[in-house]
């Protein structure tokens, strides 16, 4: 491996180690995700409690808490925590409009998420995180892992040649890509913007890399021929560079908060015809920048 990658992978691992008082934190991997105990999220969290989940959240990117049987109401409310919460788009014709099922069965012809993405890279102000709670795993016992993938990372592991290139690059991401072939409901307005290529967390102040499969259209700055070789070499990075992974295996009852603005993720749906239910909030977000 280059230097640069090692260096990247040195600056985290050899951080001063992690104290908290009120929750306990077991990395998944030395770099990314982290299982979170000693809480139990139906209940009114303390202050300390939610500073240290935090905390946690900024060091570890990817929060699993497990065992937690949460009613909707829960689940808003420790969303609430983080930021205002964000109305399922297109606004659902029943239910919560801030909770959106995730459910796959055998009469499902797609999952959402089969491919590398953060939630909402299209709109203006994009998603700070969401928080998906499994209720029903595949009835075999395993299946429906989601993957996620650590994009500051998936920046400094890139050559510095490169990194010069994108530092002053925009994307479009436009959410027609998503829709893939299916036609928006009336009057909904598709969202589309320009973002830059290696915004700073607005927490951190830490670089990372901002395009996804799902959403990124193209960077104008380049000619489209460029703009695509570009942006393939980009996303083969993030698909095939496994430091940058940690796969969460579910349970049933787990809740998993992902910070959107630094890691993407991935659904997988190995489980067919068996079914997956879950529900997901999400966290409104800032706009991104350089
Ligand atoms: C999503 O993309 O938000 C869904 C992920 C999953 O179901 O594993």
């Amino acid at each position: 491996m280059e230097q640069f990658a090692l260096d990247a992978i040195a600056r985290i691992t050899t951080r001063p180690p992690e104290v908290y008082d009120t929750i306990a934190v077991s990395p998944l991997t030395p770099l990314t995700g982290a299982e979170v105990s000693g809480l139990d999220l139906s209940k009114e969290l303390t202050d300390d409690q939610v500073t240290e989940v935090k905390r946690a959240f900024l060091a570890h990117h990817v929060l699993v808490f497990r065992d937690q049987k949460l009613s909707g109401e829960d689940h808003k409310r420790f969303a609430g925590h983080f930021g205002e919460l964000r109305p399922v788009e297109p606004p659902p014709e029943e239910g919560d409009p801030y909770i959106l099922d995730v459910v796959a069965t055998k009469d499902s012809k797609a999952v959402a998420g089969a491919g590398w993405h953060a939630d909402g890279t299209a709109d203006a102000e994009p998603s700070l995180g969401s928080m998906l709670h499994v209720t029903r795993t595949p009835e075999p016992g395993s299946g429906g892992d989601t993957l996620f993938a650590n994009m500051h990372l998936a920046y400094e592991s890139l050559s510095p040649a490169i990194r010069t290139l994108l530092d002053d690059l925009t994307a479009v991401h436009d959410g027609l890509i998503a829709w893939q072939g299916h036609t928006p409901p009336p009057g909904y307005v598709v969202a589309k913007s320009e973002h830059p290529v290696i915004p700073r967390h607005p927490e951190t102040g830490r670089q990372l890399l901002f395009v996804n499969g799902a959403y990124t259209s193209h960077i104008p700055q380049l000619s489209r021929a460029e703009s695509k070789a570009v942006l393939e070499m980009l996303y083969a990075h993030i698909a095939t560079t496994p430091m940058l992974h940690v796969r969460v295996r579910w349970e049933p009852d787990t809740l998993v908060f992902w910070d959107n603005r630094c890691v993407q993720h991935h659904a997988t749906w190995d489980y067919f015809p068996h079914s997956r239910h879950a529900r997901r909030v999400a966290i409104n977000g800032t706009r991104p920048r350089a």
